[in-house]
């Protein structure tokens, strides 16, 4: 084939992400119906498997949409008009979020903190001694836009759990690929994206529910399309409400198997080290990390332009030179900063492959860089 897409990139954005042959030839299944025994046979496994990602004994649906529909789901299922929920806004997506609940009628308690920074336990906390009648506690997990993660999230679900709130996280970044135990932290709905950290295609979302956030749900005036109890009595057949996107469902069917073949424990540390090499790596390039130490994530590595270089040209010569994509910022920092996704298959060549890229890149356009430095970096760590 004679285009520009001709040779195969690697795709380091913070989703979608690269995903193995695996899973893309379990697309090519034929079709089959979604009222019949084969597909109860695929949901009923892929059910299992997910309740082993989200480490839950309770309720886990497949949405036939991108990580917003999920989040939107999760909401519309919660939230009533004039509900009060609590929400640390700290990027884009904890922006839209908001804009959710604002949309459901709801009403909008904000801690609003600097793009890079994580909403801390504190602060939750001290919010809630001068609010009453709180009813949900809406956080994002790992922030995609600032590549920063809530480390304080058990400590939060402990607040939610002692106050009788519901919490909702959306984990659309980085569940799969960082430590997300939803019942041992009291996450009562969690929204996950197939094409993150499962390296799995886009287009569908996960979500989890706790056995004490039916009875809200019940209590909820709920969508039609986004009906959790609606999609509840359907699963105790195995079956989906409406019609599922079929290729996908057999693509997350292997791309969980994937995961359960490498162990949750060891999936995670795959993806700390890799990331723990990017940082090394950026260090050495004399790059500044976007977030602070402790709030840095394991799935989107974020980290500041140098002011001297243009980023879209970094980016366009990474993605024709070196056939590597990496993404810009998103929302208020987005000309400020880089992102990469360490996501699903990440493991050292893609790392070194990034770094390499990274590195010639900036130096095709003057910016100075110990030639090789940040490669070093990077295999020392993956060493
Ligand atoms: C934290 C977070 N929430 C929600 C979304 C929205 O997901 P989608 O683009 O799949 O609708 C994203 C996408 O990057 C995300 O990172």
């Amino acid at each position: 084939m004679d285009c520009e897409f001709s040779e195969r990139s690697l795709i380091m954005v913070p989703g979608p992400t690269n995903v193995p042959e695996r899973v893309s030839k379990a697309m090519m299944k034929p079709m089959i119906s979604h009222r019949g025994p084969e597909f109860r046979a695929l949901y009923k496994g892929i059910i299992e498997n997910l309740r082993y990602l989200f480490q839950t004994e309770g309720e886990v649906f497949v949405l036939t949409a991108s990580g917003t529909g999920g989040v939107e789901c999760a909401v519309s299922n919660l939230v009533n008009p004039g509900d009060k929920v609590l929400i640390p806004v700290f990027g884009l997506f904890s922006e839209r979020m908001k804009e959710k609940i604002v949309r459901r009628g709801g009403s909008p308690l904000e801690i609003k903190l600097e793009y890079g920074e994580a909403p801390t336990a504190d602060q939750i906390e001290q919010r809630l001694e001068l609010e009453e009648d709180v009813k949900i506690i809406a956080i994002v997990y790992n922030e995609t836009s600032t590549g920063v993660t809530v480390r304080d999230l058990p400590e939060i679900g402990k607040i939610a759990k002692e106050r009788g709130l519901l919490l909702l996280v959306d984990a659309v970044s980085i569940l799969g690929g960082d430590t997300l135990p939803v019942d041992e932290w009291n996450v009562d709905v969690c929204v996950a994206g197939s094409q993150k950290c499962l390296a799995c295609p886009p287009g569908l979302s996960l979500i989890s529910v706790s056995e004490r956030a039916w009875k809200w749900i019940e209590r909820t005036k709920r969508p039609f399309y986004y009906d959790l109890l609606t999609m509840r009595s359907f699963q105790d057949r195995w079956e989906t409400p409406f019609t599922p996107a079929i290729p996908l469902f057999y693509a997350l069917d292997e791309a969980l198997k994937m995961i359960r073949e490498e162990g949750l424990e060891k999936r995670f540390e795959r993806h700390r080290v890799c990331s723990e090499a990017f940082y090394e790596a950026i260090e050495a390039l004399g790059l500044e990390v976007f977030p602070k130490k402790e709030a840095r994530s394991n799935t989107v590595i974020a980290f500041k332009r140098p002011t001297s270089v243009d980023g879209l040209e970094v980016r366009r010569l990474m993605r024709e030179r070196y056939k590597v994509v990496i993404a810009g910022g998103a929302g208020k920092v987005r000309d400020l900063i880089f992102r990469i996704g360490c996501m699903g298959t990440i493991s050292a060549p893609e790392v070194i492959t990034t770094v390499s890229a990274l590195e010639k890149a900036l130096a095709d356009m003057g910016y100075p860089v110990k030639d090789g430095a940040s490669v070093e970096a990077a295999k020392r760590l993956l060493s």
